[in-house]
């Protein structure tokens, strides 16, 4: 673990206040995480009598499920608030849900909101900590940290790697964090994307190159990550149709003979095979695709110990 690097009590809403030595530490703990869930025993005791409680007001199955999973096995308690079923429903506030939830002894908040900002007005309400898993537009750092996590662990390090991430930009929150973070641990980042969806001055704002010619975009790479299309989230009019945007920005197999030999091909999830990406491009040997969701649970798993429990990773047997 880096020197002087102590994350108990910390938030996390994106990864603009996190160093990179803090973010050096949550890989190195996550290794250590990895070789637990490896394990015929996957279970370690570290957050007995701790409460953790994910608040999540959109869909999810990844961000959800992999908290969840990592406060289990970590021997936390696991208090699972959805919208549906919840007094919410009979018009109680957020403020008020989470007054009550405090009440009942929670140690740490996870929240996915549709709303940007939402997760730093949960801690308005609650001195306890709160971690970002995705909040509409703007950030979504659990998700920023798995998939820079993933080439880190495969390329030893992303100081001088070039990173290439295709798709929705405009509307993509992990997009964002992963700019942010990636650009921290020294990569150079290529983003690309149609001029409709791609954010106005992201070259000024995040210190990355924007590429509209998928093919010049992925030639360099050390990694390509494919973005949905979150149709959710704008209006209609941004492209002709989902057919002709797969066609030029869909990772193909003509995509993939274009890239380096030892290119990592990617995917946050969820895929929508045929638009984004072709199957014969995420099923390929380079994808790391499906490791990105086991790395999900041991970066959920380290951030929640770092942050509850701030023991240094080789203390995490
Ligand atoms: N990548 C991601 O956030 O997936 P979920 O929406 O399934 O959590």
């Amino acid at each position: 673990m880096a020197k002087n690097v102590n994350l108990v009590g910390r938030n996390l809403y994106d990864l603009d206040t996190y160093s990179s030595a803090e973010i050096e530490t949550i890989f190195e703990t996550t290794q250590v995480m990895k070789s637990i869930i490896k394990r015929d025993y996957k279970k370690i005791p570290t957050l007995r009598g701790k409460t953790v409680c994910t608040l999540f007001f959109e869909d999810s199955t990844r961000t959800r499920i992999s908290f969840e999973l990592a406060a289990k096995r970590l021997s936390a308690d696991v208090i699972s608030f959805t919208k549906a079923g919840s007094s919410l429903k009979k018009g109680e506030s957020l403020q008020d849900t989470v007054y009550t939830l405090d009440a009942m002894g929670v140690d740490l908040y996870v929240i996915r909101h549709g709303c940007p900002g939402t997760p730093a007005l949960v801690h308005k309400y609650s001195d306890k900590p709160v971690l970002n898993a995705g909040d509409g537009k703007h950030a979504h750092p659990t998700q920023a940290l798995l998939d820079m996590f993933s080439i880190w662990e495969k390329k030893g390090t992303l100081d001088g790697l070039k990173i290439t991430i295709v798709g929705d930009i405009l509307h993509s929150r992990v997009a964002r964090s992963n700019c942010i973070g990636m650009k921290k641990m020294g990569a150079e980042v290529t983003v690309c994307a149609p001029r409709t969806l791609m954010p106005p001055k992201i070259e000024k704002v995040y210190g990355v190159k924007a590429e509209y010619d998928l093919y010049k975009a992925v030639q360099e790479a050390d990694a390509v990550m494919a973005l949905r299309i979150q149709m959710e989230r704008q209006s209609e009019g941004l492209f002709p149709s989902l057919g002709e945007y797969s066609q030029k920005y869909g990772l193909n197999k003509n995509v993939l003979e274009q890239t380096k030999d030892d290119v990592l091909i990617m995917h946050p999830g969820p895929m929508n095979r045929g638009i984004e990406i072709f199957p014969e491009v995420a099923d390929s040997e380079h994808s790391v695709i499906i490791e990105q969701v086991t790395n999900g649970l041991a970066v959920r798993m380290a951030l929640l110990f770092l942050i509850l429990g701030g023991k240094a990773a080789k203390e995490v047997k």
